[in-house]
């Protein structure tokens, strides 16, 4: 039975909020998506009353699952000032040190962590179809390999990647009701917007939905213990990415940028907005680096190699490596068989082996080192 959206209003209009007025009256509510069952909003609220606020979207969430039909309801709340409100669910932020005399900035606060996640690292660029989402998830598959315990979150919610990359068609199962449980693949767990909604339903996402999403998939998942969260982010550097760096706790990013010119002006902008957030910038990966023929093993440069590595010269963050362009990187990656978890032999895998091995260096000493160090131990 098919639950309609009105179904879902008259259940709302019975929840009282804190003021007295019904909640479908109180001018708090996002819209409202019902999609297969499930259904998901947010209360917007400000920020200072948060905390009053709390019992409702309690509230709001049971009053929408019982509902005959529906599966699932996810409901998030958000406030008007988005650093402070993430503070009213979870444990406490970590504040980052404020220098005397100078006011706090909403860059200056560092989200709330999530338990059990040691470090949560964004994997984006300025540009979309550089091979984020390729990078991210060798690159988790390289902390793997580590002896990491890793997680992956598709935080594109837009067009999330992972069910794809990763070959996965199941739904995540439901955990006492309003928790998910990730997906587990090739030793990593796993969750995307793209397992609960369904490829063909085109999504029309709205400014607090887009942060909803985000932090339900950060915080109502059953990540487990974690040493090491990859962030396959969306591309672009808009203030829709801007917010998502505020609100998930990253201890550093690291960018995607193929050689040319432009894309790099794109991973300049990239750079910058994590520098706008106070967000360590691990360093720069160079993809689509060279072009090796895989027919003769000739290596040509086809994209100006090397333009990446100068650039992080240059706006001095690391250099993390370079991947050249090669079908078998981009068949693999395309059917959901990833060369490092595939082909762990290759010398792809060993590319994005060196990539991680470098990432987490700087986590544990470099650039990410200063945000909270993360509890990753180098196993000799
Ligand atoms: N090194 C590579 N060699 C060959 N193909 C690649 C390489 N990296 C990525 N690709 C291919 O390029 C395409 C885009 O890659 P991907 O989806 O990872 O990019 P993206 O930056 O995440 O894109 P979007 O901005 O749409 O999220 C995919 O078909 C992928 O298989
Ligand atoms: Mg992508």
């Amino acid at each position: 039975m098919a639950v309609s959206k009105e179904q879902v209003l008259a259940a709302l209009a019975r929840v009282p909020t804190p003021g007295g007025a019904a909640l479908t009256e109180a001018k708090v509510l996002s819209d409202i998506v019902v999609t297969d069952g499930k259904v998901f909003f947010s209360i917007t609220v400000d920020a200072a009353a948060v905390q009053s606020w709390e019992p409702v979207r309690t509230a709001a969430e049971a009053a929408v699952r019982a509902i005959p039909g529906v599966q699932s309801a996810l409901v998030a709340l958000t406030a008007e000032r988005a650093a402070a409100a993430a503070g009213a669910r979870g444990p406490q932020p970590a504040q980052a040190a404020t220098p005397p005399g100078r006011p706090a900035h909403p860059a200056d606060r560092v989200p709330p962590g999530i338990p059990g996640v040691d470090a949560v690292i964004a994997v984006a660029s300025g540009k979309g179809g550089v091979g984020k989402s390729t990078t991210a998830v060798n690159l988790a598959l390289g902390l793997r390999d580590l002896g990491l315990k890793v997680g992956i979150l598709d935080a594109d919610i837009y067009g999330p990647s992972l069910p794809k990359l990763l070959a996965i068609k199941e739904k995540p199962q439901t955990i006492g009701g309003n928790r998910l449980k990730p997906i587990s693949r090739y030793g990593l767990t796993v969750m995307s917007i793209g397992f609960l909604i369904d490829e063909d339903t085109p999504m029309i996402w709205r400014g607090p939905m887009v942060m909803s999403a985000i932090t339900q998939m950060l915080r109502e998942v059953e990540w487990g213990k974690l040493d090491v969260m990859v962030v396959d982010m969306p591309p672009g550097t808009g203030d829709a990415q801007l917010t998502m760096a505020q609100q998930v706790p990253l201890k550093g990013a690291v960018i995607v940028s193929t050689p040319q010119d432009l894309a790099l002006i794109d991973a300049r902008r990239g750079i910058a907005m994590f520098k706008r957030v106070n967000v360590p910038v691990l360093g720069l990966v160079e993809n689509m680096s060279y072009f090796l023929c895989p027919h003769c093993g000739e290596r040509s440069d086809i994209f100006g190699h090397g333009g990446a590595r100068t650039e992080a010269e240059h706006l001095s963050v690391p250099f993390l490596g370079e991947v050249p362009l090669h079908m078998t990187i981009r068949e693999k990656s395309d059917s959901g068989l990833p060369v490092v978890a595939t082909e762990p032999d290759g010398v792809h895998a060993r590319i994005y082996r060196d990539i991680a091995v470098n990432v987490r260096d700087q986590l544990v000493t470099g650039a990410g080192a200063g945000r909270a160090a993360p509890k990753i131990v180098i196993e000799a």
